[in-house]
C-alpha cells in the first residue's frame, strides 16, 4: 500500500510521499518541503536517511548487520576480509576464479610509490598514526589526479583496488615510523592480513614469520569493520566525495572523521580507559562517574547509536578476543576488569534503562593489544578494515545521479544591524573580558 504523510503548515495540508525500503524503516521523502518555505531539523541526523544505499543494513533493535544481505557472524566466520571487499564493491560473492583473480589485483597493487615514501619523513616517532595516514592517504591524490575521472567505472574500480591494496602498506608504514625502523615491503607470499602483520612486525633480510591464528584474527577484525551503513566517516565520505573531490583526499577526510573517540577512536580510548581504572576494586567508582550527568565521563565501548539491543559484532569479537588469548596463553589483567565492568554496567538501572550495550569496540582493543599492537595503532587497523566501505559508498553514490551535499541550518544569530566605527563602539562586558 503507498503510504503518504500529511503535515499541516499554517492550514495548508502537504502531501509527502513515503518512500518504500526493500528492509526496515520506511521514508518520509520531504525534498518538496522547500517549496512550502520550510526546511526539516535533524541534528545529528537522528531520524534522517541521508541517501538511499543497498550495501549494509542494520537492524538495531534485534543485532543485525547484513553486508549486501549476508549475516556479519556468517561472513566473520566463514569468509576473508578480501572476498568481503568482493562482496561490498560488486554485491555478490565471487567465484573461486574471481576470488583469486581480485586476490592477486590486491597483491599487485600493494606496494606504495617511493615518492610518497618520503611524506613520512616530515612526521617524528612520536606522531600518531592516524595522522600520518590522513596524510599518506590524502598524498596518494597527488600520484592519482590527472586523467582520474570520478564518472568512469572502470576508473572508479581501479581507485577501490588501489586503496584497498595500499591501505595496509600506508598503515604498517605508520607503525614502522613510530618505531623508527625501515619500511619493509608486501611479500607477495602472503595474504592480505599476513602481509600486514608482516609489513608491521618482520625483520628486513628474514623471511615471514607470521602465525595462522593472529593473522586469522586480524582478518576478522578487518571483515567485522569492513562497513557499517551510514555512519559519521561513511556520511563524511559522501558528503566530501559530492563535492567530486578526488577519492584519495576524500578517503582522508573519512579517516579524520573515524579518529574521534565518539567513533572508530573509542577502541583506543577502551584500552586507555581499562588502563585508569587498573584494579577491579575501582570499577564501581567509574561506572558511577559513567553515571554522574555532572562528569562528561562515559564508559568507553558502551553505546550505539543504532544498536539498541546488542551489536552483532561485539558478540563475534568476544568470541574471538577469548580465543586468541586462550591460544596465545594470555592471561590479561585488563581483561578480566573488562569483563567485571561489563558485568557490573548491565546490572545497572541507567545502563538497562538507556539501552547501554558494550560495542565492537570495547573487546577489539584487548584482542588487538594481546596480539602485540600498540594501542595508538587500534585506529589505523579500524581505517584499514573500513576502506571498503568507505570506498564501496563513493562508488554507489557517483553510480547515480547525486547533488553535493548542502544541508540549510535554524539560524538564531543576530539579525542585520550596522557596522560601527571602532571609537564609538558599545562592547559589551562579556566581550570586553576576552
Ligand atoms: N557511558 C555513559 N552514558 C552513556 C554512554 C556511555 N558510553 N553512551 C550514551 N550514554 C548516555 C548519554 O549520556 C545519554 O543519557 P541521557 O539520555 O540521560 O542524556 C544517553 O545515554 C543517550 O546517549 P547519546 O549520546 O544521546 O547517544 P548517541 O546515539 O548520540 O551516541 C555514542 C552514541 C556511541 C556516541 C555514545 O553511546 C558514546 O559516546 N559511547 C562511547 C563511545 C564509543 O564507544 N563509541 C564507539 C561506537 S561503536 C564504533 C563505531 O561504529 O563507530
Amino acid at each position: 500500500m503507498t503510504q503518504k504523510v500529511q503535515i499541516i503548515i499554517d492550514g495548508k495540508t502537504v502531501d509527502l510521499p513515503v518512500l518504500e525500503a526493500s528492509n526496515g524503516l520506511n521514508v518520509v521523502d520531504v525534498r518538496e518541503l522547500i517549496s512550502e518555505g520550510i526546511y526539516t531539523y535533524d541534528p545529528g541526523f537522528l531520524s534522517t536517511a541521508a541517501c538511499d544505499s543497498s550495501v549494509t543494513y542494520i537492524d538495531g533493535d534485534n543485532g543485525v548487520l547484513l553486508y549486501r544481505g549476508y549475516p556479519i557472524e556468517q561472513l566473520a566466520n566463514q569468509s576473508s576480509h578480501l572476498e568481503v571487499c568482493f562482496l561490498l564493491l560488486n554485491g555478490e560473492l565471487p567465484s573461486q576464479t574471481q576470488l583469486s583473480s581480485f586476490e592477486q589485483e590486491i597483491q599487485s597493487r600493494m606496494p606504495v610509490d617511493d615518492h610518497l615514501q618520503h611524506i613520512f619523513e616530515g612526521f617524528t616517532e612520536h606522531s600518531h598514526p592516524m595522522s600520518m595516514l590522513c596524510a599518506a592517504v590524502g598524498g596518494l591524490a597527488s600520484l592519482y589526479h590527472d586523467g582520474l575521472d570520478i564518472y568512469n567505472a572502470d576508473h572508479r574500480r581501479e581507485t577501490a583496488l588501489n586503496l584497498i591494496a595500499k591501505i595496509p602498506t600506508l598503515a604498517a608504514m605508520t607503525y614502522r615510523k613510530t618505531k623508527g625502523e625501515a619500511f619493509l615491503a608486501p611479500d607477495p607470499s602472503l595474504n592480505y592480513a599476513e602481509n600486514f602483520l608482516h609489513m608491521c612486525f618482520g625483520k628486513e633480510g628474514e623471511r615471514p614469520n607470521v602465525s595462522p591464528t593472529i593473522a586469522h584474527a586480524v582478518d576478522q577484525i578487518f571483515i567485522l569493520h569492513a562497513d557499517h551503513e551510514q555512519n559519521a566517516s561513511t556520511s563524511t565520505v559522501r558528503m566530501a566525495g559530492s563535492t567530486e573531490a578526488n577519492p584519495y583526499a576524500v578517503m582522508s577526510a573519512g579517516i579524520a572523521a573515524l579518529w574521534g573517540p565518539s567513533h572508530g577512536g573509542a577502541n583506543e580510548a577502551v584500552l586507555d580507559m581499562l588502563g585508569e581504572i587498573a584494579d577491579e576494586s575501582r570499577i564501581e567508582e567509574y561506572v558511577e562517574k559513567a553515571k554522574d550527568k555532572d562528569d562528561p565521563f562515559r564508559l568507553m565501548g558502551f553505546g550505539h547509536r543504532v544498536y539498541k539491543n546488542f551489536d552483532p559484532r561485539a558478540t563475534v569479537m568476544q568470541e574471538s578476543c577469548h580465543a586468541v588469548l586462550n591460544e596465545l596463553g594470555v592471561d590479561d589483567p585488563l581483561l578480566r576488569i573488562a569483563q567485571k565492568l561489563e558485568r557490573i554496567a548491565r546490572e545497572q538501572d541507567y545502563f538497562i534503562e538507556r539501552k547501554l550495550y558494550p560495542n565492537i569496540d570495547f573487546y577489539s582493543g584487548i584482542t588487538l593489544k594481546a596480539i602485540g599492537i600498540p594501542t595508538s595503532m587500534f585506529t589505523a587497523i579500524f581505517t584499514l578494515g573500513r576502506m571498503p566501505g568507505w570506498i564501496t559508498h563513493w562508488d554507489e553514490m557517483l553510480s547515480a545521479p547525486f547533488k553535493i551535499a548542502r544541508p540549510r541550518q535554524l539560524f538564531l544569530g543576530p539579525g542585520k544591524r550596522d557596522y560601527t566605527d571602532i571609537k564609538i563602539r558599545n562592547v559589551d562586558e562579556n566581550l570586553r573580558s576576552h
